[in-house]
């Protein structure tokens, strides 16, 4: 594998974007967990790598915040992106965080998202249908991004001929989930400027369905608009945009690639679950453990705090890495191997506490759909590159894929 020294794990932002370690972060976690499951960092930033101590902090909404401007050596930025902070989901807390998340679950209820799934499988039949004849498919570009966005589009009403333009915004706002980027002007401009005119066609369409409402959220929403005790048409940008396009599109594309390459790497567990179709929703469960799209959450203690017998001090950053969480191998027995039938009870890559995931169902909805439909119909899958250079993205909150070419024979 790599070598790691005890600078690199003093290190680990800058070790995680190594490209050996980018590749395969999960060694690098191993020696994390293994030398120092609490283990400090530069800028007063804490890992932790521990599973039981991951779920911990996680759950501990009572004395952790998720405001990192408020963070020991933060350096906060006044701009556009900045104001919208009060209204997003995972930026709020307290009364505040309950009063938004009420709307939306109200907006995202499971029966919306269980409506979906004919609709769903016709989708990601579409997406096959055009590469059927070729033999070979693009698991990132073919499948994985282009059906991730659209899901998200139909849950919340975005008419499908504006994809190009809702893509483009997604990407440009995608950046911002990675905390080594998001302070970046060579990242934050555009995604203020997506932001901007993402506002601007979601606020016409608000005004639309305020006159004639349908079966969506942004329907929800428009009736919720302004009203007493209702929600500002900020609060709505914070919670469609920001927790909806930005939250749901670029994690669900990520963690379908993710799944396509475990899948590959474990061809037996593949022919089980094409033998046992009935096992898919644990199988994605599974996978969503292996390898989460989503391999880190940030906190900021609130008050001293003690972590696993450390002691943090209030307002200190705490990074807790869910990917390593999910290989802890005193939560699951030989982590490193998928096992499509395992209890997968403690895996993080949801979250946990009040900031646990809203498009938890939508997203294994959307991860079982593409999985299920493209075994249905291929088999005798193969890398088109070795494994180590499929190509990434730098970020190292989302783990994810720029391209994964695969070949395969139709049954
Ligand atoms: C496989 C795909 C996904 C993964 C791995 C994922 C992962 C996560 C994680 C780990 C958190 C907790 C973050 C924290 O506590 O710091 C979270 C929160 C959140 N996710 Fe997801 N997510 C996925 C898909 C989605 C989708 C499809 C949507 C919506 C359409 C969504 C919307 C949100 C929102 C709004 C929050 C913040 C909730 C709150 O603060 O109340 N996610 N997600």
């Amino acid at each position: 594998m790599y070598d790691i020294t005890p600078e690199d794990a003093a290190n680990p932002f800058a070790t995680m974007s190594r490209p050996d370690v980018h590749a395969n972060p999960y060694p690098f976690y191993d020696y994390l967990r293994d030398t120092s499951p609490v283990a400090p960092g530069p800028n007063n930033m804490w890992f932790v790598t521990k599973n039981a101590l991951v779920s911990e902090v996680l759950n501990n909404d009572a004395q952790t915040s998720t405001k990192v401007r408020s963070a020991k050596g933060s350096n906060p930025i006044e701009d556009l992106w900045s104001s919208a902070y009060d209204s997003e989901l995972l930026f709020s807390g307290g009364e505040r965080h309950a009063f938004l998340r009420s709307f939306a679950n109200a907006a995202f209820k499971p029966r919306r998202v269980r409506k979906l799934r004919p609709q769903l499988e016709e989708d990601v039949n579409r997406y096959l249908d055009r590469v059927a004849d070729s033999g070979k498919i693009d698991v990132t570009a073919d499948l994985a991004h282009p059906f991730a966005i659209n899901a998200v589009m139909r849950i919340i009403g975005l008419p499908q001929d504006s994809m190009p333009e809702v893509d483009r915004w997604s990407t440009a706002m995608g950046a911002m989930l990675d905390p080594t980027k998001g302070q970046d002007p060579v990242y934050r401009g555009p995604a203020n400027e997506a932001f901007a005119e993402c506002t601007a066609f979601v606020g016409s369409l608000l005004e639309e369905r305020a006159a004639n409402p349908q079966d969506d959220v942004l329907s929800d929403f428009a009736a919720n608009m302004n009203t007493d005790g209702g929600l500002s048409s900020m609060d709505i940008m914070g919670i469609v945009i920001r927790g909806m396009i930005n939250a749901g599109h670029a994690t669900t594309t990520a963690q379908m690639g993710n799944n396509m390459l475990a899948m590959l790497a474990f061809p037996d567990q593949l022919e089980k679950l094409t033998a046992n179709p009935d096992l898919a929703t644990n199988a994605v469960e599974e996978l969503l453990r292996f390898d989460p799209a989503i391999q880190l959450s940030v906190r900021i203690a609130a008050e001293p705090l003690d972590v696993g017998g450390v002691p943090v001090d209030g307002s200190e950053a705490i990074i807790l890495l869910g990917g390593a969480a999910n290989r802890d191998p005193e939560a699951f027995e030989n982590p490193n191997e998928i096992d499509i039938e395992r209890d997968c009870a403690r895996t993080m890559t949801s979250g946990g506490g009040e900031h646990y995931c809203l498009g938890a169902v939508l997203a294994r909805l959307e991860c079982e759909v593409a999985l299920m439909e493209t075994i249905k119909r291929m088999t005798n899958f193969e890398l088109l590159v070795p494994v180590d250079e499929v190509e990434r993205d730098s970020n190292i909150t989302l783990r994810t894929t720029t391209s994964i070419p695969v070949s395969f024979e139709l049954r």
